[in-house]
């Protein structure tokens, strides 16, 4: 029996495909590399010392996806693929809702069909909207999303719920990720967005390697901050990898149910702080400048982990100097 990981080439995907080749796991990957490359696979492989299957797929193309679930028993599904960039996701709203709705309907059709009906999916804190207070706590629910991306999300959340209310046999778990940074220790696998980044972490990176000349931090007037610069709840990409194993083993251990969680740390760090600890246990210049507010941005928000903890036996481990010593030692590493 195998565990399907969809996406497992990207960046959270990899590193969890790591923590389950760790613990013996069969597993079978499914990528179209949209987003990531082919060498990430040999990198995974050297790390572990283990091997896997792999399959160059759309999630799309259901009569290839069809052929993955034919050739393997698949038992269960983490389900990364998804396109993810926020603002990339308004300018191109048809191929972020075709990609990440569609794609995850021809992937219940084939669970259904081959009755696999568990499945650990990608969520994101941004479906709470704004809630109106900086903890954000499961049983608040979905608010109103402010971009395509988002609302993929959201979608996916209420296609998952419609489906267990239609056929309570499925066993499926929702994750809320806040903001996944860092990378594994050996310095062979992380981030590596193509282009321009938009997050704050992979901007950083290429301002201390002296790709970009500057970061725009964007606003030092926000109300609610220890220093008026936005402020988020970031976790280390193994701790969110360790928190997809914990997922599946609660689902291993239940017969079918929604199960919907945070995974964050439960404090939040301004952008004025990453960047001092990036500087510090990095030792290089991060050359910044104040710039206005990013719209839609919001000044403060982290999780509530509390029912992560209780039900799945998870919190993170690793702390912030962790995470920024990992994603500058990924960049710098020999790889
Ligand atoms: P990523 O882009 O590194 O990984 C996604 C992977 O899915 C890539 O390897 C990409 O090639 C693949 N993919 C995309 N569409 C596909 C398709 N149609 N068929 C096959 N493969 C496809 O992103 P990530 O940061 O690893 O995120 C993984 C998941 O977690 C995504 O669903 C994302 O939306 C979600 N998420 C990420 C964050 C974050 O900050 N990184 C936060 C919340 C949620
Ligand atoms: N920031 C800057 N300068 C930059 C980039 C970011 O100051 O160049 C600031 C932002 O204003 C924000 C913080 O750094 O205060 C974090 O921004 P990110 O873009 O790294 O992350 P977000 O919290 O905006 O968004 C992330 C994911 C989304 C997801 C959202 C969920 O990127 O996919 O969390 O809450 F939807």
């Amino acid at each position: 029996m195998s565990i399907l990981v969809t996406g497992g080439a990207g960046y959270i995907g990899s590193h969890t495909v790591v923590e389950l080749l760790n613990r013996d796991e069969n597993i079978v990957i499914v990528d179209n590399f949209v987003n990531s490359k082919p060498e990430v696979l040999e990198k995974i492989k050297k790390i572990t010392g283990k091997d896997f299957k792999f399959y160059e797929v759309d999630i799309l193309d259901e009569k290839k996806l069809n052929n993955v679930f034919e050739e393997n028993d698949i038992e269960s599904v983490i389900h990364f693929a998804g396109l993810k960039a926020v603002g990339e996701s308004v300018e191109k709203p048809i191929e972020y809702y075709y990609n990440n709705v569609t794609g995850t309907l021809v992937l219940l059709k084939l669970m259904r069909k081959y009755n696999c009906k568990k499945i650990v999916f990608s969520s994101s804190a941004t479906v709470y909207g704004d809630p109106g207070t900086p903890k954000y706590i499961e049983e608040f629910g979905r608010g109103k999303t402010t971009n395509p991306y988002g609302s993929t999300k959201s979608i996916i959340e209420q296609i998952l719920e419609d489906l267990y209310a239609s056929d309570n046999s499925w066993n499926i778990a929702i994750l809320r990720y806040f903001n996944p940074i860092g990378a594994h220790k050996s310095g062979l696998i992380g981030e590596e967005p193509q282009g321009i980044p938009n997050n704050l972490m992979p901007f950083i990176m290429k301002v201390a390697n002296k790709e970009l000349d500057h970061l725009n931090v964007f606003g030092n007037d926000y109300e609610g901050t220890k220093d008026g610069t936005g402020a988020r709840d970031y976790l280390h990409v193994v701790d969110l990898a360790i928190g997809h194993i914990k997922a599946l083993e609660k689902l291993n251990r239940e017969k079918s149910g929604v199960f919907i969680y945070n995974l964050g740390t439960g404090t939040a760090y301004t952008v004025l702080e990453i960047i001092e600890t990036f500087k510090r246990v990095n030792n290089v210049d991060v050359p910044y400048k104040i710039a206005p507010r990013r719209s839609g941005d919001l000044a403060i928000y982290y999780a509530d982990p509390t029912k992560a903890k209780k039900e799945l036996g998870w919190v993170c481990e690793r702390g912030i100097e962790e995470m920024c010593r990992d994603s500058w030692n990924f960049i710098k590493s020999d790889k």
